[in-house]
């Protein structure tokens, strides 16, 4: 098995978990059979064995034109429809992929867009941009989506003032609903070229779509090799016994937690590269736990660094959280603590001793201290950080979401609390249709 789960640290017997399959059954049937509550949003369940192979074969056509045609690659989305593809580009490339070389990349540099509403940042990475060759991914499901459609409004002007609107048709590639929307309309309007996001299929768990998968291959990463670890997890995933399925440990330790009044969970990474793994897992979990005053709070830290910030409170603070630890175990480069002859900071006993087992010690280090401390510790062990191991990590981390949602009794699969900011803010923006609200707010502003 390419990723386990070791259940060592967490302070959780047996029994606790026993007490608990058959609920796990019944959540793994009802989210299997796509019967359970959401059930029109579980596209995803199988989609790594039952994708589209004609979309799939444009969305490589498409990232090959993308990689021959610009220097710079734009995604414009927000939420479910950026944070899977910035994890996974985050996690697979070098931490300064955009400043190496193009040689050396064999991929367009990406950048995101869309994700704030921000005319700095737009400001900034337009003027970046303005001599290099661009290609723009435009991403929505509901294709209305106000920060990715004044980021598009922007580069769409970029684009056909720069390559014109002939020219622009091949450098804008839109990834939206089969036939609704506005995105959908305007890339009907002006021949862009199409991918789609399933209707049963909601933004949070749309990696494998051309959500992710037009990003990702067009950064130079393998998505065969990625498809084939969420269809490994789809698989595994599947075998009934507890002690052999991570994925199903995963969901029952979490909520056997939450039972014993946890409300926070903390997952920890050691690699800077899993940062974005970080907050893509954030909005997995942030956006199907949180509903009906339940769920746990999804927080992340990345170590060593945070333990230098976050690690006092973490240990010595109050004891509503508990700890998930991603560990790569393979080691992710060769270098070792040099040698020097004045050993002025003390440092010649790490000397010859590889970087990566150093980073091991402190993980270790952490681990046994913040267990001293009373924090549960989860470790989901990666054999290795590639495409395919990533792959599956996703498939593990979504359908250990699904069955805790169902465990906890909510829906999983909808987001209703994120309308409330919308219609505040269009009220505010006197965005017509919303008058009696604007008239409302205003007063208690
Ligand atoms: O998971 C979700 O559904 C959300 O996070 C959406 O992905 C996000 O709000 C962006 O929506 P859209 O793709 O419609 O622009």
């Amino acid at each position: 098995m390419s990723i386990q789960f070791d259940l060592s640290y967490a302070n959780i017997n047996t029994s606790e978990f026993e007490n608990r399959f058959g609920q796990l059954a019944l959540a793994n049937k009802a989210l299997m059979a796509k019967t359970g509550v959401g059930k029109d949003f579980l596209g995803w369940v199988d989609y790594p064995v039952n994708y589209d192979q004609e979309e799939y074969a444009r969305i490589k056509k498409a990232a090959k034109k993308i990689q021959e045609s610009c220097d710079a690659l734009v995604v414009i989305g927000i939420g479910g429809s950026y944070l899977g593809s910035k994890a996974i580009i985050s996690a697979l490339t070098s931490p300064f992929f955009n400043e190496e070389p193009r040689s050396k990349r064999k991929a367009p540099k990406v950048y995101f867009a869309g994700q704030n509403i921000s005319g700095k940042y737009l400001e900034n990475l337009l003027e970046l941009l303005k001599d290099q060759e661009v290609c723009v991914n435009v991403i929505s499901k509901s294709g209305t989506t106000t920060e990715s459609a004044i980021a598009f409004r922007f580069f769409k002007d970029f684009i056909e003032k720069k390559y014109g609107k002939v020219g622009a048709k091949d450098r804008i590639f839109v990834t939206t609903d089969r036939s609704r929307g506005a995105l959908k309309f305007m890339a009907n309007e002006e021949g862009y070229e199409c991918f789609v996001i399933p209707d049963d299929i909601g933004g949070r768990y749309s990696v494998y779509t051309a959500v992710g998968l037009l990003p990702i291959a067009a950064a130079g990463i393998d998505i065969d090799a990625f498809m084939a670890g969420g269809k490994a997890g789809y698989e595994e995933y599947q075998n009934p016994n507890f002690y052999e399925n991570p994925c199903f440990q995963y969901a029952l330790y979490r909520n056997v937690l939450y039972n014993r009044g946890k409300s926070i969970e903390i997952l920890v990474d050691y690699d800077p590269g899993m940062e974005y793994i970080g907050e893509w897992w954030k909005q997995l979990y942030g956006e199907s736990d949180g509903k009906d005053g339940k769920g746990l709070f999804p927080a992340a830290v990345h170590f060593s660094t945070d333990l230098h910030s976050m690690g006092q409170m973490i240990q010595d603070g109050p004891k509503n959280h508990f700890e998930t630890v991603v560990v790569i175990d393979d080691e992710q480069s060769s270098f070792e603590v040099p040698y020097n002859k004045t050993d002025l900071e003390g440092l010649n006993y790490l000397a010859g001793r590889n970087i990566d087992g150093v980073n091991e010690k402190a993980y270790m280090g952490a681990l046994l201290a913040h267990v001293d401390g009373g924090i549960p510790n989860g470790i989901i062990h990666l054999d290795k950080l590639d495409a395919f191991n990533i792959g599956m990590l996703i498939y593990f981390f979504e359908k250990a979401c699904g069955i805790n949602g169902y465990l906890l009794g909510v829906n999983p699969f909808d987001q209703p609390g994120v309308e409330a900011y919308k219609k505040n803010m269009f009220a505010l923006l006197h965005k017509p249709g919303y008058e009696a609200l604007t008239a409302e707010l205003e007063k208690r502003l």
